[in-house]
């Protein structure tokens, strides 16, 4: 706890999650603990897209990130759940548009400059590098950028949206029922992986899910079991040290 002279049981279990070895062990996502469920999750980027989530679960999953806050309780955030042939056309849309190398409607990421690009090349260094695609293997990277637009093979998508309106604050709720639903996916054994990259072709997206002018996507959520043996499930992404994020103030 904040201003505790004694680390917590908590902190230590923490310490203990980040693996010897810099990759996640077997993938065993069912899990209750709180602490647990933060720490051991990750990006799902590797799916048996035969094995869909059963309806109640989802239902379940979606009434627990409801519960998510927002500012004045607006609870701003309009989400599609998108499954077969809908799931399927519009990847091969995405697919397609993606290979014609055409325009992007938005860059999902900004330029980031400075320690925000520091920690962004680790993580692509991280995520190829356990994908087995070297730094200078362009098609490599172009080949494992694609298979966002396959959802990595989800049964699933979300498609997370809030009213075109909106700015940057109201974002922020959404932000926080994104992560509400991803950890309530983790804690039944769904994983998930977050897409900006569906930003890339919003309007092809909005045009396949007939999305209302009025709503724009924040993103995506692939979502569903695990190819458990997957190297791409296995990327472990270190954090930087919260000193370099927080400033106590008395
Ligand atoms: C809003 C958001 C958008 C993201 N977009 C993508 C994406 O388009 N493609 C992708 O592979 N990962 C995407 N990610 C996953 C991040 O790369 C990942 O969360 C980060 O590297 C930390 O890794 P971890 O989730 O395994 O802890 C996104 C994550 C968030 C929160």
């Amino acid at each position: 706890m904040v201003g505790s002279s004694q680390p917590s049981q908590r902190y230590t279990n923490l310490a203990a999650a980040k693996p010897d070895n810099g990759v996640f062990a077997a993938y065993d996502p069912v899990m209750v603990d709180f602490d647990d469920v933060v720490t051991h999750r990750r990006s799902i980027r590797a799916f048996d897209p035969e094995r869909r989530v059963p309806e109640s679960t989802l239902r379940e999953v979606l009434e627990l990130a409801q519960r998510a806050p927002s500012n004045c309780n607006a609870q701003p955030w309009q989400v599609l759940i998108v499954s077969g042939e809908r799931k399927k056309q519009l990847s091969r849309r995405l697919v397609e548009a993606a290979e014609a190398g055409r325009a992007r409607d938005e860059s999902p990421t900004p330029d980031f400059v400075g320690v925000h690009r520091r920690r962004q090349i680790a993580c692509a260094v991280t995520l190829y590098g356990q994908l087995g695609v070297a730094r200078e293997d362009r098609e490599g990277r172009e080949r494992a950028n694609l298979r966002n637009f396959e959802f990595f093979d989800a049964p699933h998508l979300a498609a997370i949206c809030m009213d075109r309106s909106f700015g940057l604050g109201v974002a922020l709720d959404v932000g926080a029922y994104l992560q509400t639903l991803m950890l309530a996916l983790w804690s039944r054994g769904i994983g998930s992986c977050a897409q900006a990259s569906l930003r890339a072709y919003s309007a092809l997206v909005a045009d396949e899910l007939g999305i209302p002018a009025d709503l724009r996507i924040l993103c995506g959520v692939s979502f569903g079991y695990a190819c458990e043996d997957a190297a791409a499930n296995r990327v472990f992404q270190d954090r930087s040290s919260i000193d370099e994020h927080v400033t106590f103030l008395e």
